[in-house]
């Protein structure tokens, strides 16, 4: 048997404090000064181990050694992920569950989509023109959130879209906020759940029929391993981990305009290159930008790894942004460079903006693909379909707020369409 050693411990009652100041570095800051990818501290009152990189990434997506149930914190469950979804499920109701949203992610499901986000770009760059300057942030959470309604089956009226796209956003945007903000976001929660409840109500009453490839559809008549229904409440969670995640592109879409505008010579690249290059730009975007900074689990059975002690139900939790900046793993991590990914091998464990591991079988996000495809068309309109210019703005983000927004939330001014002939 391996010897036991002593995991590196942060001293103190509790770091949670730390954890908002740091944000996005708090685990990296920890691990150069333990010189470890894995230490134990002390979060919302409990002992929590943080584990960074690629071994700690396939440690932890390994479903014998980790579980889920009740490892978000509530704070999370109240805005962002709502209760009995997906995410909080383990072994055979995990695989079932997640069989259901992975049905509708298919090659013709995501290209219908693609279709969706065009026209959505169309029609708004054709009322930007009309405007002097625009907030893009504002602009494609909007877009996105017509997009996800329109491919999810959910009708909205016109005049509903402003308060659905703040409500959705709402969401992602403030479990971690403090104070009132983080109430508003829990207070959406509650409005877009009781919405979607009486759409399924409808659906199954025979009100409505929204088109059978359509989350809403798919999702009314879902059956769980006893063959049941989805009780009304966990399908309305379940619509809502389409929709919100679509408008949260939002945040990616931006920092594309973002890397357009201080790397230049990327959008002349990207003007002339072939599609390979346009998806190595999608991943440098996904890698290098702060999005979700970890992931949360607890201990399923005591086990030992690397010679550290992993007690039963400890809170555990792998640092996505710190593992996509991981030196171990990328060259130069802090330089924005595509190019790294035409010699990338593509281990599941290694590039985790989204989670790690298997989509089917594990909790990798299962919009990955859509997330993808949905960036690739906006980046096509930033830069082959529209002109635009960036005046002076603030255009620094965060690594302490999350998510992390640019301060001024990309504001682009005379937005026009590009002719073909334009360069
Ligand atoms: C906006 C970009 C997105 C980011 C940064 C993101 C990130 C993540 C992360 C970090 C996880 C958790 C992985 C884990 O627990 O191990 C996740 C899970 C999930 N994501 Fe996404 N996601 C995005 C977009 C999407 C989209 C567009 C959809 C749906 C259309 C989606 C649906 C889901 C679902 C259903 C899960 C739960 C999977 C499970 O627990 O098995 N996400 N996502």
């Amino acid at each position: 048997m391996s010897e036991i050693r002593k995991m590196p411990r942060e001293e103190g009652i509790d770091h949670s404090l730390s954890f908002i100041r740091e944000g996005y570095r708090y685990i990296l800051n920890r691990r150069q000064g333990f010189n470890s990818n894995v230490f134990e501290t002390r979060l919302l009152g409990k002992k929590a181990i943080c584990m960074v990189g690629m071994e700690a990434t396939e440690i932890f997506y390994d479903p014998e050694k980790f579980k889920r149930k009740s490892a978000a914190p509530n704070r999370a469950v109240q805005t962002l992920f709502g209760k009995n979804g997906v995410q909080a499920l383990d072994g055979q109701d995990h695989k079932h569950r997640k069989e259901m949203f992975m049905s509708i992610m298919t090659t013709q499901g995501i290209r219908k989509l693609t279709n969706i986000t065009k026209i959505q770009w169309m029609t708004a760059l054709n009322k930007w023109e009309r405007k002097d300057k625009i907030t893009l942030y504002e602009e494609v959470k909007e877009i996105m959130c017509r997009t996800a309604c329109q491919w999810a089956g959910v009708p909205i009226e016109d005049a509903d879209v402003k308060k659905m796209t703040k409500d959705l956003a709402a969401m992602f945007e403030t479990p971690a906020a403090i104070g009132l903000n983080h109430w508003l976001g829990r207070h959406a929660r509650n409005n877009v759940e009781k919405w979607i409840v009486e759409l399924i109500n409808k659906v199954r009453n025979g009100k409505i029929n929204p088109p059978e490839d359509t989350a809403l559809h798919v999702f009314t008549w879902h059956k769980d391993l006893e063959g049941k229904l989805l009780d009304i409440n966990t399908a309305a969670v379940e619509v809502i981990n389409i929709l919100r995640p679509i408008v949260a592109n939002a945040i990616f879409i931006n920092f594309i305009a973002l890397a357009l505008h201080h790397y230049p010579e990327e959008r002349k690249k990207l003007q002339s290159c072939d599609k390979k290059y346009f998806h190595m730009f999608i991943q440098e975007v996904r890698r290098f930008f702060p999005f979700f900074p970890c992931v949360a689990a607890l201990v399923k059975t005591d086990f030992v790894w690397k010679g550290y002690e992993f007690k039963k139900d400890t809170l555990t939790l792998l640092d996505l942004y710190g593992t996509n900046h991981d030196p171990e793993v990328w060259e130069s991590p802090d330089l924005f460079n595509p190019m790294r990914f035409a010699r990338w091998e593509g281990s599941p464990f290694s590039f985790i903006p989204q989670g790690g591991g298997d989509q089917f079988m594990g909790h990798r996000c299962a919009g990955e693909w859509v997330t993808i495809e949905v960036m690739k068309v906006s980046l096509d309109y930033l830069v082959n379909q529209m002109k635009y210019e960036v005046p002076d703005q603030d255009l620094s983000y965060s690594l302490v707020s999350m998510p992390s927004i640019p301060k001024s939330k990309v504001v682009i001014k005379n937005v026009k369409p590009k002719l073909t002939t334009d360069s």
